[in-house]
């Protein structure tokens, strides 16, 4: 077998949308409270696309400046994975359309549906073509619009997710020169669709007037055990680097930015200090398939990628699936 072929990450890109949704502005909403949310979750605001946005022309605009990072074009492209579950419709894969906004002439593309392990898994996806050098040129965008399936009367979950898109490019390490792709993990644990789910609209329960009134459209959630399971999965994915890289290695944990309270408990079941960690949540809420790259780009802006360290980023939700990606800047 021929040698795998290192891989680096030539660019970074982020997108947000202009619109603020604040803890004040859902409390006219629903019955919540700024304090309830900032004490539960630590998020302030979140984004909001407009009317005429959609997840593809969020995800171009990431797709945008993380081509300009890598100073590459658009027709260098050879394949375009767009991390979603709320993509622009059922079919076809909101990645072609990202593909033909962009002018990705030669690329081929596919979208990838692991809620907010999305990116995560992508990326895993995106590193081994190019190690193998069937492609050199690897664009992964994770976008999503939660506010498009979130029911806004139920405030167990309305008031915890944002829109927003983040990607990331991936070449061979000596074109990209960072972001050494040291691997990762992809795990499951199938059943768990009562958890965290949008029942309606797909095979099990198709589209109908009736599923509408059930509002089975909208995402529901059991939260305290999405709760539970996060705090764990994310624990175990740090500690596992830990053992095999040891705790000085590690530069900066981007993780899935899902509830300050969770990033916390595992940190501190880990034994690790927050200031290794990087969150933007106060700001953004859960993202989902976006939040990871939305906070890699900021923590790139920031300085708090270090050369030589490891980047870690966990990620977890709905499946359940998690796993994490790791790079060495
Ligand atoms: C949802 C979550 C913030 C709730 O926090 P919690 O500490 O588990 O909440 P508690 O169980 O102590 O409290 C639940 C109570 O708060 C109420 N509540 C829920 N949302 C509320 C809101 N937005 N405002 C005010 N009260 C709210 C519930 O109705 C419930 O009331 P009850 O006890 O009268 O039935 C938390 O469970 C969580 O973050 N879970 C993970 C969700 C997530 O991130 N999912 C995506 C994973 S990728």
């Amino acid at each position: 077998m021929a040698s795998l072929i290192p891989v680096g990450v030539a660019g970074l890109g982020r997108y947000v949308p202009e619109q603020r949704l604040t803890n004040r502005d859902l409390e006219q909403i629903v019955d919540t409270s700024d304090e309830w949310i900032v004490q539960r979750t630590g998020i302030r605001e979140r984004r909001i696309v407009a009317k005429d946005e959609v997840t593809s022309s969020l995800a171009l605009r990431a797709a945008r400046q993380a081509l300009e990072d890598a100073k590459l074009a658009p027709e260098d492209l050879d394949l375009v994975i767009c991390a979603t579950v709320t993509g622009d419709q059922p079919f076809p894969a909101t990645a072609c359309r990202v593909g033909f906004d962009l002018g990705a002439k030669r690329a081929g593309g596919f979208d990838v549906a692991a809620a907010c392990s999305g990116f995560v898994f992508a990326s895993q996806i995106a590193a081994g073509f190019v190690q193998s050098g069937q492609y050199r040129h690897v664009l992964v965008v994770g976008a999503e619009t939660l506010s498009r399936i979130l029911d806004y009367e139920d405030r167990n979950t309305c008031v915890l997710f944002g829109d927003g898109a983040g990607a990331a490019l991936f070449t061979p390490l000596e074109r990209a020169g960072r972001g050494e792709f040291l691997g990762g993990s992809i795990s499951m644990e199938g059943g768990a669709e009562a958890v965290l789910a949008q029942p309606g609209g797909g095979s099990r329960h198709p589209s109908t007037h009736a599923t509408v009134d059930q509002r089975l459209h909208y995402m529901k959630m059991g939260g305290t055990k999405v709760f539970r399971f996060a705090v764990r999965v994310f624990a175990e994915l740090v500690q596992k680097v830990v053992d095999r890289h040891g705790r000085d290695a590690i530069g900066l944990i981007v993780p899935h930015q899902v509830n300050q309270r969770i990033i916390e408990a595992a940190m501190e079941q880990v034994g690790l200090p927050m200031d290794l960690v990087f969150t933007n949540i106060d700001r953004y809420g859960n993202t989902s398939a976006a939040s990871v790259p939305i906070a890699l780009r900021e923590a790139y802006d920031a300085g708090r990628l270090t050369k030589g360290k490891l980047v870690v980023m966990p990620a977890f939700g709905a499946g359940m699936a998690w796993g994490h990606l790791l790079l060495r800047w």
